[in-house]
């Protein structure tokens, strides 16, 4: 059954009887196509309401919002329903949820954190290798008609170990990708907007300042929250402070860069290449230059997307929505 179908149908019999039930159960509003297991979890929980059909519009029914992807929710939605209870977000990232807004309205936020850092960490890690040790253009060469000859001279990379890691933002993700680097022997510097000392003595790494990160290392990773403070932190000023051979592997989300700087940079040697999963727009317009460049690994925002992950995402965000329709404190709630 797929969502904003359930219901639906005319006639009488055990149809009508199944539509009548339905319409009695609370109404969430969400985005999708949601996967079959979160739909399989909440069969004759919930129903579900497509959010292109009521978005834009006033429902005095709704009392749930299930953000699946990342769609925009302001104040003058969550106003269109005046039942609104709960506000779950499948994901740990909420920069697209106004939470001051929600918090105005009396309306909890509930998320996924604690339970994709490895995945997501895992995702960065890839990129950065991939990028370093030009694995997409191998995979095409070897598949390609051109390779006949084998030669020591071509496509060769950068190293990873014994490399220097910047991580930008050290919250559970940014420890994550610190551990990874310390496995592969690489000294791992780190900005946030406080001083872990608990990571320092537990992974070996390394407090600096922003400038001093991007001047020292040869892969940055950005792992920080997109905020008002980190919009565009990545703009041209920041890529001229890094090393031409280095790399940006971007795990947060799009805004932390400027994208037209990005593309500057990488154009102009500014620096060496680019690992990126999460863009601004996402997805990118299909001729956008970046798509174009070898220097560039470029993933569909798939961060935490593991069967794992996905599902206990999926738990965890169902359970959030559960507690906020019955009234009860959200087990994992944004700001407490
Ligand atoms: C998810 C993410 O893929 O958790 C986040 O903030 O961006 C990703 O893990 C996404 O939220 C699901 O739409």
């Amino acid at each position: 059954m797929e969502q904003g179908e359930v219901g639906v149908g005319s006639g009488g019999g055990w149809l009508h009887f199944f539509r009548m039930s339905m319409e009695a159960l609370p109404r969430v509003m969400a985005d999708g196509p949601l996967a079959p297991f979160i739909l399989e979890t909440m069969l004759g929980k919930v129903c579900w309401v497509d959010w292109s059909e009521v978005a834009g519009e006033e429902d005095g029914l709704v009392e749930a919002l299930y953000t699946y992807g990342h769609p925009l929710v302001d104040g003058a939605m969550m106003d269109r329903f005046p039942r609104l209870r709960v506000i779950s977000n499948y994901g740990v990232g909420v920069d697209h949820i106004d939470l001051a807004a929600a918090a105005r309205r009396g309306v909890p936020v509930g998320n996924t954190p604690g339970i994709l850092d490895g995945a997501t960490a895992d995702m960065g890690f890839a990129l950065l290798l991939a990028c370093a040790r030009r694995v997409v253009e191998g995979d095409a060469y070897a598949r390609s008609s051109e390779f006949t000859v084998y030669n020591p001279g071509y496509l060769l990379g950068t190293e990873v170990h014994s490399s220097t890691l910047g991580i930008v933002g050290m919250g559970r993700i940014g420890l994550e990708v610190a551990r990874r680097g310390r496995g592969f022997g690489m000294r791992v510097l780190y900005h946030n907007r406080s001083r872990r000392r608990d990571a320092e003595a537990e992974i070996g790494v390394e407090y600096a300042g922003f400038e001093t990160l991007l001047g020292e290392s040869d892969f940055v990773v950005l792992c920080c929250p997109l905020t008002a403070e980190t919009r565009g932190l990545m703009d041209s000023g920041a890529f001229s402070r890094m090393k031409r051979t280095a790399m940006l592997v971007n795990i947060a989300r799009g805004g932390v860069v400027d994208t037209d700087a990005l593309v500057s940079a990488l154009r102009d040697g500014g620096i060496a290449g680019a690992g990126i999963d999460v863009t601004e727009p996402e997805p990118l317009p299909r001729d956008h230059p970046l798509l174009a460049m070898r220097n560039v690994v470029i993933a569909p925002h798939l961060g935490s997307a593991t069967v794992q992950t996905r599902r206990k995402m999926a738990e965890r965000s169902l359970a959030n929505l559960a507690a906020g329709l019955g009234g009860e404190p959200l087990p994992f709630r944004i700001g407490g």
